[in-house]
């Protein structure tokens, strides 16, 4: 009780005398620690994040002043939040160090309303949002919307004030339908929108349905966002792999029975047993579970309609999980290939550890066939997700 008293009575942190320190000095110091190299390619970036992160602190020192007087009595126009600074895409290969720049600059802003969340994720929420808000409009009996999407970006202006996008792609037509319009308000609210992606703007939805009408989205990208590519020649990934142990190659009776052993080990020598989640009224099977742990061969997942949402549901609930079988896919098992993306995705997201017996190396599993160049970064994870440096993440539930 006597110190929270005590702080009340320290000096305010507005003014000139607040220090931060900010993305560039986070860079310096893990550099000077010896735990990154230096890239000047990655120096040009995190220096675009430096003064970005100097303008939102210098709102947060200097806040806009509360509502007048008829605002406040519900008269006129309640003020909208100040417009936030210009936000940034930074785009390139995998494994340049994207999200980490993302990160270490979102780690230190000194904001309540900020944050950091992967595209897919943010996408799944906007699209239940709209869903629940058109479901419950059509309870009330009212007539439907000319235009839900406002109010929702309205709501979601006024939570966040800062959204920081890992993985910004686009790869289904309702998301590509509705990104202009949402987009076009959290801007106008004056939202800081910072993104990761592997394509540049022009190549988002490349190739999708309906393109033309996704377009009005990528000139608005350009127009409100600072585009910078991050394009070093080196794949800093790669170099986190250390040990194969827990991607097993060739199939076969060997690697089944190493499977076997670490469910086992990881379970405390359970069996364990099959298991459904729930998640969005849809029932998740999970065909041998002990706490913690998952284990599912490679078509009880990947040969089914799972979806985004059921593999975030799984990765929520498990720390680790073993995938037996995966097998080389190609044109004909394009749709396989995909949900193993998406599976491979939410894992990585969400720290899970990944045990897997396959038929080849990561390289070789998916060569031939549309989203071939995609697969790269599902290849360059499953490698990460191998080193000891990820095995010793925690795990994010
Ligand atoms: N300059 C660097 N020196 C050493 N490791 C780095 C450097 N930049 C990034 N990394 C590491 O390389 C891995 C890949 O970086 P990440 O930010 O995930 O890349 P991207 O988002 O571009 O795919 C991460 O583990 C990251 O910590
Ligand atoms: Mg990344």
């Amino acid at each position: 009780m006597r110190r929270q008293m005590e702080s009340h009575h320290l000096p305010p942190t507005a003014g000139p005398t607040t220090v931060h320190k900010g993305p560039a000095a986070n860079l310096a110091a893990r550099r000077a620690a010896g735990e990154v190299h230096a890239d000047p390619v990655q120096e040009k970036v995190v220096q675009k994040l430096q003064a970005i992160y100097e303008q939102l602190v210098a709102m947060a020192d200097h806040p806009a002043p509360k509502p007048g007087f008829f605002a406040r009595l519900g008269l006129g126009h309640s003020a909208k939040p100040p417009a936030g600074p210009r936000g940034l895409y930074i785009w390139g290969p995998v494994g340049r160090g994207k999200s980490m720049l993302m990160d270490l600059f979102f780690a230190d802003v000194p904001m309540q309303k900020k944050r950091r969340v992967h595209f897919h994720e943010f996408m799944l929420e906007v699209q239940d949002r709209l869903h629940r808000r058109r479901e419950e409009l059509a309870a009330k009996g009212a007539p439907p919307e000319a235009d839900t999407i406002v109010p929702i970006a309205k709501q979601i202006a006024s939570e966040t004030r800062l959204l920081c996008f890992d993985e910004f792609q686009v790869s289904n037509i309702a998301d590509a339908m509705i990104l202009a319009r949402l987009f076009e308000v959290l801007f106008d609210e004056g939202l800081t929108v910072i993104a990761t992606s592997n394509r540049r703007p022009d190549d988002l939805y490349k190739d999708g349905l309906q393109r033309e009408r996704f377009v009005p989205f990528i000139d608005l990208v350009k127009e409100r966002l600072d585009v910078m590519q991050l394009g070093g020649d080196h794949d800093y990934r790669l170099d986190r792999l250390r040990n194969f142990d827990v991607y097993l190659t060739p199939l076969g009776a060997w690697a089944n029975a190493k499977l076997d052993e670490a469910f086992r080990a990881l379970s405390g020598g359970a069996d364990g047993e099959p298991r459904v989640l729930r998640t969005q009224g849809r029932d998740v099977e999970i065909p041998r579970a002990a706490p913690g742990v998952a284990m599912a061969d490679f078509v009880d997942w990947c040969a089914k309609p799972m979806g985004a949402a059921d593999f975030i549901c799984i990765a929520a609930n498990f720390h680790t999980v073993i995938v037996a079988d995966i097998p080389k896919m190609g044109p004909d098992s394009q749709d396989k290939a995909v949900r193993f993306v998406t599976m491979i995705d939410e894992f990585y997201e969400k720290k899970v550890k990944f045990i897997c017996s396959a038929a080849t190396a990561p390289t070789g599993l998916y060569i031939e066939g549309d989203g071939a160049f995609e697969f790269q970064r599902t290849v360059s994870r499953l490698m990460e997700m191998q080193s000891p440096e990820y095995l010793d993440l925690e795990h994010i539930a």
